[in-house]
């Protein structure tokens, strides 16, 4: 029997994580379950697109009744069904779309289709109420974006990056160091053994631009390391991992700062699997203690990386709009954020 409550249940399977969700009035996380497969893809040092579909194929339909048994709810409870629709691994996708259409079809229950960034920077929403005009660094395996928004749903890319995303040169430095993947977690940790004392260069681009470029930082990390090698001198792990986090956070928080500023924005966001890293943390905490007149919302750890309480977060905000999917709805692995909300 559905109640005065909005009741989501969120399906998250784009890349790794096979992963569903039940909030309750966009805000309130009733259950919250990821199983992630990254102990599958470890060995292969990154995400193989089949295994991933294959172990959200034979783990959707666990992850769905865990969360529905956590949220003591039942399908008629249920509002809406909010889905990650892209972008992400098609295969993976596909895997989310499909068992939210058949939740949908066989219930009767309205769907929404929700961009995975968008349920990134939603993630914030179930800590802290968004107040627009709002800036939201958005740092993943897949994106690095700074997104303004001027109202729920409006999102507006004012930069993002032109090569690497920024986790994506955190796992690829970490590989380099034959850490193991994903590597973000492990040269945060390694960074703060270390000093920053090797002399690594910050892609700044163009006065004014809001883009990002870690490619040139990532190459130069790894012929440091190989320069080194052939010489025959040891460079300690922990201060070349100081070295390229100082590097990458520098930028990103020196242009967080400044595009918050120009924009007079109230809030900024911080989101995405790179949002858990405690240098980053740390940096945006001090720079706006310093501009009280903005207010910094960090997620907590478990709801950075991948997770479908985000999507449900986002998705709920959505329905509230009037938007609804059909049974036409297809993964998206190029879906626009601009044009999604
Ligand atoms: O958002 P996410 O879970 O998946 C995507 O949508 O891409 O982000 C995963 C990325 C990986 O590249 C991972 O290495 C990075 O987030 N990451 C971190 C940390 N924890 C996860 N990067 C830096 N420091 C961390 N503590
Ligand atoms: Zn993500």
């Amino acid at each position: 029997m559905k109640t005065d409550n909005q009741i989501i249940l969120a399906i998250e399977t784009s890349c790794d994580e096979t992963a569903v969700a039940v909030i309750k009035n966009g805000k309130e996380i009733m259950a919250n379950v990821v199983a992630s497969q990254i102990e599958s893809h470890k060995r292969f040092g990154g995400v193989v697109p089949e295994i991933a579909s294959r172990h959200h194929v034979e783990q959707i339909t666990i992850v769905l009744e865990e969360a529905i048994k956590q949220a003591t709810i039942q399908y008629s409870d249920i509002n809406a069904i909010a889905v990650t629709e892209g972008p992400g691994l098609v295969g993976a996708l596909l895997v989310g779309v499909n068992a939210a259409k058949a939740i949908a079809f066989a219930h009767g229950i309205p769907l929404v289709g929700v961009h995975h960034i968008a349920g990134h920077i939603y993630a914030n929403r179930l800590i802290q109420e968004l107040s627009f005009p709002l800036l939201s660094l958005v740092v993943s395996g897949g994106h690095t974006e700074l997104v303004y928004m001027k109202e729920h749903g409006s999102f507006k890319v004012i930069g993002e990056t032109r090569d690497d995303a920024a986790g994506e040169a955190y796992d690829k430095v970490a590989r380099t160091l034959n850490l193991p993947y994903p590597g973000g977690p492990h040269i945060d940790r390694l960074a703060h053994e270390g000093s920053p004392m090797i002399d690594l260069p910050r892609a700044w681009l163009e006065e004014g631009s809001y883009d990002f470029s870690f490619s040139g930082l990532k190459s130069s990390v790894i012929n440091t390391l190989h320069n080194a090698e052939q010489r025959g001198e040891i460079i300690e792990p922990q201060n070349l991992a100081a070295s390229f986090q100082e590097s990458v956070i520098n930028v990103l928080v020196t242009k967080t700062v400044r595009a918050a500023k120009e924009y007079g924005v109230k809030q900024v966001l911080l989101a995405g699997g790179v949002a858990a890293n405690k240098g980053l943390r740390r940096a945006l905490e001090e720079s706006f203690s310093e501009l009280p007149e903005i207010e910094l919302v960090i997620p907590p750890l478990s709801l950075c990386t991948d997770n479908a309480a985000m999507i449900g977060a986002a998705g709920s905000i959505m329905f509230e709009k009037g938007i609804r999917s059909d049974y036409a709805l297809n993964a998206n692995p190029g879906l626009d954020l601009e044009m999604n909300g």
